[in-house]
């Protein structure tokens, strides 16, 4: 037997007991007649003591320990003088009687801390090193505790998991597909799933009922915080459902995870927003709701006073930063900055203080009278005490900057607390977005997902009016999930793939098979698919969900660990009959 115990359960009960443990040097201290090593794995640190006047062959032995040496160690256990509080097995360490180091290590390019000194690059490449420290280690745990809670709430509401294929055909997501070229049939490609959506239909169409999967997802994106070229997906389908049975469903699975995870009990319905309220109030789709701070519309009252940037702009907004009247010419310089930059893109910002004393300064007060500023204040619901935010412009592109702003606020105000959960619905998007390079109608969501029933009239009269029947979860301002109910009458299904710009014959070639189906009796359905790694890393408190996922890309989606993209031999190209243009396109 390597072991009797792990280094994370022993206690002072079982002081006098022989044991056998096993692990990793986390670090060894001299102490002139004593050495004390912390022995690690994966249940926790396990003090263990040597003594030079006991067994000095013994000790010299232990002295020579590098880190993350893995060893065997045989003793007692005995109660410590110097007892660590803050160790489950900190009232207790052993006295090493045998010792056997089962294999040497290296020094490790970083150091296996909570605190690592290692960058993240280096990290990454050694990710197998960085999996022993404990924060990732934990976030790991977590993951493993919510896809076991997952699996526990769907079974229990009789979700049958299915897995689908990964060599696939193209998925319609709105991303880049990633392809795998074909030996058998060379000059031919399979795609990556971006999704199982088409798959999960065809399994309500085989009469499933009940299906889900947690399941991997690709797409060739650009890559930010919340995005991973792989990721998971807890990917659902129902049939015989409408919106809110759908709803209902996933509302209580949101509200187990929450509760399971966080211990947070949440008794109230899910708020449903519509889009374009979310849009209107705060400036996202994903709203924040932790706190308030609504964007308010001044449009109307700042126009016609002879100040330029207003007058020329199609949108002016606001939002109200309580008890930010006495910010400095510094801070209200950092937040101009903050609007200014490329991905916010505003051109200014105009500020409003209505001291605590009831007085009223702003960066335009030259074009304002003081009765003008206080219709502002109305306008913004703000008290003595706060700052109005202004930006003006485009009405599409300041909302977007409105919502930044506020994000900045929430986050300065200290009111994006990683401890509170607001989940809400939003629904109603539009179900077509129009390109204007393009100049064509997109899916806002996917090509099968169905117009709002009232809606379905305007399909060929004004396409861009029509609302779908489609909803998003958002938590904490984040996108974890989004479904829609789905078209299943192959007409309606015909007549969207022709606002899209399909010819019948190119959506016959790229979802003949699903058109196909749904002459066999395809049943009403609709379904899900949450973020799965988005769902770990809130509930872990962090917004990123690099460290929640055991080997994950780098930003620019390089393994770095696997040094992968990597070319391929001759032979395979050969195999493939696939040529390699010059890079140098120039
Ligand atoms: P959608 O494209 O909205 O819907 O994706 C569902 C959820 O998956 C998560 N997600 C991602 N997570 C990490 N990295 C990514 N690159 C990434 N892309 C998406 C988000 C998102 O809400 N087939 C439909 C679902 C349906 O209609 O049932 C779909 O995939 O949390």
């Amino acid at each position: 037997m390597f072991r009797t115990n792990t280094c994370g359960e022993l206690t002072l009960k079982d002081a006098g007991k022989e044991v056998r443990l096993c692990g990793w040097v986390q670090k060894s201290r001299d102490l002139g007649g004593m050495t004390f090593v912390d022995l690690r794995d994966r249940y926790g640190i396990t003090q263990l003591v040597f003594n030079m006047d006991s067994d000095a062959d013994l000790c010299t032995k232990a002295r020579r320990l590098g880190r993350e040496f893995v060893i065997q160690a045989e003793g007692e256990v005995r109660e410590r003088s110097n007892k660590n509080p803050r160790m489950p097995t900190g009232d207790i360490e052993i006295e090493v009687k045998e010792l056997t180091v089962l294999n040497r290590s290296e020094l490790p390019p970083f150091t296996i801390e909570d605190e690592s000194d290692g960058g993240e690059e280096l990290r990454m490449k050694y990710r197998y090193l960085d999996l022993r420290r404990n924060p990732v280690k934990n976030n790991l745990i977590l993951r493993h505790r919510v896809a076991q809670e997952v699996r526990k709430y769907m079974d229990g509401a009789g979700f049958i998991e299915v897995e689908t294929p990964t060599l696939i055909k193209s998925t319609p997501e709105g991303a880049r597909d990633f392809v795998v070229p074909s030996r058998m049939q060379p000059g031919t490609f399979y795609a990556l799933p971006q999704s199982p959506q088409t798959l999960k239909q065809l399994l309500m169409v085989a009469g499933f009922d009940r299906y889900f999967q947690l399941v991997k997802c690709f797409r060739d994106e650009d890559l930010r915080a919340d995005r991973q070229p792989e990721f998971t997906q807890i990917d659902c389908e129902m049939s015989f459902v409408e919106r809110d049975d759908i709803l209902d469903v996933f509302e209580g699975l949101t509200k187990h995870l929450l509760k399971q995870i966080r211990g947070v009990v949440l008794d109230e319905p899910l708020p449903k927003m519509p889009w374009a309220e979310a849009m209107e109030n705060y400036g996202t789709d994903k709203p924040d709701l932790r706190f308030g701070m609504k964007i308010k519309d001044l449009t109307s009252i700042v126009k016609g006073k002879g100040f330029q940037v207003f007058d020329s702009a199609e949108f002016a907004g606001g939002i109200c930063a309580e008890g930010c009247s006495e910010y400095s010419r510094k801070q209200l310089d950092e937040l101009t900055e903050f609007v200014k930059r490329p991905q916010t893109g505003a051109k200014g910002l105009v500020y409003l203080k209505y001291g605590a004393d009831g007085s009223l300064k702003s960066s335009a007060d030259k074009f304002y009278s003081p009765e003008d500023l206080a219709a502002w204040v109305k306008i913004s619901e703000a008290k003595p005490g706060d700052l109005v935010l202004i930006l003006a412009g485009d009405k599409t592109k300041t909302l977007q900057a409105l919502s930044d702003l506020r994000l900045e606020m929430g986050n300065r105000l200290g009111l994006r607390k990683k401890d509170v959960f607001v989940p809400l619905w939003v629904v109603d998007f539009p179900l077509l977005e129009w390109d204007e390079e393009e100049k064509r109608f997109f899916a806002m969501h996917h090509p099968f997902t169905s117009p709002k029933p009232g809606d379905l009239k305007l399909m060929e009269s004004d396409p861009g009016s029509v609302r779908a029947n489609a909803y998003d979860l958002v938590i904490n301002g984040v996108e974890i999930g989004g479904g829609s109910v789905r078209i299943f009458d192959p007409e309606v299904q015909k007549l969207m793939f022709r606002i899209l710009g399909f010819t019948d014959e190119e959506a016959e070639a790229q979802f003949g098979f699903l058109l196909n189906a749904f002459k066999y009796g395809a049943p009403p359905h609709g379904g899900i698919a949450f973020g799965f790694d988005r769902w770990v890393a809130l509930l872990g408190g962090q917004d990123s969900i690099r460290d929640f996922i055991a080997f994950p890309k780098n930003n620019s989606g390089r393994d770095v660990m696997l040094d992968t993209p990597a070319p391929i031999s001759g032979k395979q190209l050969d195999e493939l009959m696939i040529g390699i243009k010059n890079q140098d396109r120039s």
